[in-house]
């Protein structure tokens, strides 16, 4: 069987993991895809800033000139941003590739362009990385409980904020010094307002909405608040009601189906509930399903090697589908419900 060639945009800390991984299982990766992969190419920004273990005849800077090689099977982009990831995934459809990706800003603000992108070039589109890291949730939601009816979705889905309310709940540390534990710990973003303005939780809100209730919901339609005005004192009197304080992404279905609601705030719930116990900068994501009921995903949600450990899952489910000649689930296996961003509160 001939190889099937790999082109990897972006090589930090998750995809330097990536292309590790890539070379110590590719015996397993092989058995598990049937056909070996090859790493064709890897496009860096800055090459004096590849990691060991990298192997630099690989390494280019034109991201562009890769994506139009026409002989790539799968591209997995781990660069983040809007442009030019955007620009370089569609381009990567025309020219024949599947591609996966772990760029939750994207996905939220502009799956639309890559769906479509994915559709035309009849190729997958995987994305199990850009929510919640290691933690199976994107097929899950897609795939497994596909025949099921999901009625609502709560996530602790932004490691950092998790992380800074659980500091300031059980060791008593003030948001600014919890913040900083959670930077040099690396959980936050580079510009951690993403996380505690609660901007990467809504992204990931506007990605499990779509998935969930098979539609499509952009960032702009999440209602939005972070964790800023939260205060010691704040989680002293929940803990006094038998509560605590989490960011949570809400996504609802109205109770007539026809609607649903997207939705990252502050909020009070039980020390009963399981999503009370998620500790530190691990994500869980609770989900209610009318046939399958009470389900909860629970994990590592951020880090090079989790992620990695989902976006290689993608890499083999991709190539799979590649050999079979097949795709997975693609635009037609969504309906267009209105979203609104607060609901019936
Ligand atoms: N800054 C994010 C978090 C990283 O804290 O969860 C993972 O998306």
């Amino acid at each position: 069987t001939r190889p099937l060639k790999v082109a990897l945009l972006g090589c930090g800390v998750v995809g330097t993991e990536v292309a590790r991984i890539m070379t110590t299982h590719a015996d397993d990766l092989a058995a598990r895809i049937g056909a070996p992969l090859e790493l064709a190419g890897i496009a860096v920004r800055r090459p004096g800033k590849v990691r060991d273990g990298i192997d630099p005849g690989l390494v280019t800077t034109d991201a562009t000139a890769l994506v139009k090689r026409g002989d790539i099977d799968v591209v997995i982009e781990v660069i983040g941003g809007i442009e030019p990831a955007r620009t370089l995934i569609t381009t990567a459809f025309e020219h024949g590739a599947s591609v996966v990706s772990a760029n939750k800003a994207l996905l939220a603000e502009d799956g639309t362009t890559l769906y479509d992108a994915a559709g035309r070039g009849g190729r997958d589109l995987y994305f199990e990385a850009a929510v919640a890291g290691a933690i199976p949730l994107v097929r899950p939601l897609r795939e497994s409980l596909a025949g099921d009816r999901v009625d609502r979705v709560l996530g602790i889905v932004n490691g950092t904020t998790n992380f800074i309310l659980d500091r300031m709940d059980t060791a008593g540390s003030g948001y600014s010094e919890a913040l900083d534990e959670a930077t040099a710990l690396g959980y936050a973003e580079a510009d951690p307002t993403a996380d505690v303005e609660g901007f990467d939780a809504a992204a990931k809100a506007a990605i499990l909405a779509g998935i969930a209730f098979h539609t499509r919901v952009r960032l702009d339609d999440v209602h939005r608040e972070g964790i800023t005005e939260v205060t010691s004192a704040d989680l002293a009197s929940a803990k006094r009601m038998g509560c605590t304080v989490k960011l949570l992404a809400i996504c609802e279905r109205a109770a007539d189906g026809r609607s649903v609601t997207a939705r990252v705030h502050p909020a009070m719930i039980p020390l009963s509930h399981p999503l009370a116990s998620v500790r530190e900068a691990y994500n869980a994501v609770f989900v209610e399903a009318e046939a399958a009921g009470q389900l909860m995903f629970y994990g590592p949600g951020a880090g090079g090697a989790p992620t990695a450990s989902a976006v290689l899952g993608d890499l083999v489910a991709v190539c799979r589908n590649r050999l079979a000649g097949a795709t997975g689930p693609g635009e037609s296996a969504y309906t267009r419900l209105p979203v609104s961003p607060m609901g019936d509160v």
